[in-house]
């Protein structure tokens, strides 16, 4: 969420195409609006606009701004609404600010700035930040004093890029809770992430939380949370952004959803399971938000069944608010496709605190945060995700989770390395889909239905229509329709039920007719021995015929497409929707 870009050139070259070139690739933490600011002749100046990057490409276009050091930012709103004024760079006199996360002692500081006699522009918790810069400075201190008197003032998330007026050469920067990183190369940069300085750097340095760092044309230096000089390690930054554009396809979603064979392909080559790795566990905890938190509640029928370990799957961003009790032996497996999404991060710090001593992670960026603090990690190998509704990365994350589920069932293990190829029929032949998309699209309100393992499919199916079509739409366990949700259910809502020719079919079959009994439009996913018994009165969807146990990896393609479809015929912005980001950074 809002991601940071810094650049400080060499030779007096202008740095403000390549802080664009770091925003476009920084657009999936935020989109709301962005700027860029540069120190020039002993002034800085900045650009800034609502929206998308164009429109502040637009602005650059006119205005003629350049600079050979510089930082840029772009949104996603926390303090304030998405307006240019309360875009980043957040500026004073002397001082320009981007800034990543949330000060959450902002009112108190902003009365005492008040009180001061500082006044506030914007709406943001930003403007504290650089008022209070402004405020030290204005008092005498340094601009190494004034930033160590803020750091120590604040409380909160932040990733912080500042330029000073009085340091031409500079950029001074410091993350807590908030992933930012130090990239060097054809230029020093600080960055939320390797992509954004890919091209420009060829190495990458990960502050730790509390570090700042100051990045000159002289070169780094870091400081750790007491302000001691410290080396932190030196990464060579895999520069694999060069897969990410969009090729022959009209969006990174569609593109995505078609690369998940080879994503699953490689993250079986990738990730043979170590026998021993379930060594004395007794129970197994699964951390994760979303749509990762769909491919661990999958996983607890998966690992109940053919580990026999107790599993609990918990949402992350729930779970540190209780007061859990680890009892000895326990495991946890964090699963993320950003590896830094921060409910996920405070989860796992908060099951390390109550006593968990093993912890996994299942991730799919490499170098995350969350893979550099798990004692072991396995990697998706689903390649960069763009698209904010995750599609191959949530296929990956669960063929991980089966490859640990099956570790011991040679036949399972060989029915998987079969998905790639079943999952090729479906993208191959999906027209059926697009009709179906006609339909859904004007509906108000959607239902998805699963038993067992495809519930929580269901619930996926659910989240990716309602994330990019912006229907409400939501999953439930068959069986628990009659409980209270088929109210919703009459001839404007259509049921979307997922039911393969499996030991769970007549049960999905007697919900499905309970549906019909009230009015529905449904829409039966099912395969080739099902189809023949559903009622003639169905909509169905025909998927290859496959190992029950692995359904849950095949069917949520068919609703990422159908999702897919429906949000293009509403005219949505499929890779970009409104009010999400990619990675999710802030509480
Ligand atoms: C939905 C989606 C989100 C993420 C969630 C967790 O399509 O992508 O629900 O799954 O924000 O993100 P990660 O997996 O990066 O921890």
């Amino acid at each position: 969420m809002c991601g940071i870009i810094g650049i400080v050139g060499r030779d007096e070259e202008d740095v403000v195409v390549d802080l664009i070139n770091g925003l476009e690739r920084l657009e999936y933490r935020g989109y709301d609006s962005c700027g860029v600011a540069v120190v020039t002749g002993g002034s800085i100046l900045r650009a800034r606009a609502v929206g998308r990057l164009q429109n502040l490409k637009a602005k650059l276009d006119d205005s003629g701004l350049s600079g050979c050091v510089g930082i840029g930012h772009t949104r996603w709103a926390t303090h304030g609404k998405a307006t240019e004024n309360n875009a980043h760079p957040i500026m004073t006199r002397d001082v320009a600010v981007v800034h990543n996360g949330i000060i959450e002692n902002h009112k108190e500081l902003r009365f005492d700035l008040q009180n001061d006699g500082y006044i506030f522009e914007t709406d943001t918790d930003t403007e504290v930040a650089a008022l209070f810069l402004q405020r030290e400075m204005d008092r005498g201190a340094s601009h190494r004093d004034a930033f160590r008197r803020l750091l120590k003032n604040i409380d909160g998330s932040y990733a912080f890029g500042v330029l000073f007026n009085a340091l031409p050469n500079a950029i001074v920067a410091a993350r807590h809770r908030s992933p930012l990183a130090v990239g060097l190369g054809r230029m020093t940069c600080v960055g939320s992430d390797a992509a954004s300085m890919s091209g420009m750097c060829d190495k990458i340095i990960y502050l730790e939380d509390g570090d700042q760092a100051e990045i000159s044309t002289n070169g780094v230096s870091f400081f750790d949370k007491n302000f001691q000089h410290v080396e932190r390690k030196v990464h060579k930054m895999s520069d694999n952004w060069a897969d990410s554009d969009k090729g022959k396809y009209p969006h990174y979603m569609l593109k995505e959803m078609m690369e998940q064979p080879n994503a699953i392909r490689k993250t079986i080559l990738h990730n043979q399971m170590d026998h021993h790795i379930l060594d004395g566990v007794s129970r197994i905890l699964i951390l994760a938000c979303g749509t990762s938190y769909h491919a661990g509640m999958v996983a607890r029928y998966w690992f109940e069944k053919f580990l026999k370990i107790p599993t609990n799957v918990e949402m992350a961003s729930e779970y540190r608010y209780r007061s859990p009790i680890i009892e000895d032996g326990v495991m946890a497996i964090i699963v993320t496709q950003s590896g830094e999404t921060i409910d996920t991060l405070e989860a796992m710090e908060h099951v390390r605190r109550n006593g968990c001593s093993r912890v996994a992670a299942i991730a799919n960026v490499k170098n995350s945060a969350i893979s550099r603090s798990a004692d072991f990690v396995f990697y998706t190998e689903a390649g960069i995700e763009v698209g904010v509704a995750s599609t191959k990365a949530f296929t990956a994350q669960l063929t991980i989770l089966a490859e640990m589920a099956f570790h011991q069932h040679e036949f399972l293990l060989r029915e998987l390395q079969n998905i790639p190829t079943l999952c090729e029929e479906i993208l191959l032949s999906h027209d059926r889909l697009k009709e179906i998309a006609e339909n859904i699209q004007k509906a108000n309100s959607v239902v998805f239905l699963g038993r067992g393992a495809l519930y929580p499919i269901a619930l996926e199916g659910a989240l990716k229509l309602k994330e990019i079509s912006y229907i409400h739409a939501e999953g439930f366990a068959s069986g628990e329709m009659k409980h209270g949700p088929i109210a919703l259910v009459d001839d404007s809502v259509p049921v979307v039920c997922l039911c393969p020719h499996d030991e769970l079919f007549d049960k999905n079959v007697s919900n499905i007719q309970e549906a019909l009994a009230r009015g529905s439009n449904i829409i039966v996913l099912s395969d080739s021995s099902g189809s023949p018994l559903l009622p003639a009165e169905v909509t169905k969807i025909i998927l290859p015929r496959v190992q029950s146990e692995l359904a849950p990896i095949l069917y949520p393609v068919p609703l990422q497409l159908l999702a897919y479809y429906v949000a293009l015929l509403r005219g949505a912005d499929v890779d970009k929707p409104r009010n999400l980001a990619k990675s999710v950074t802030v509480e």
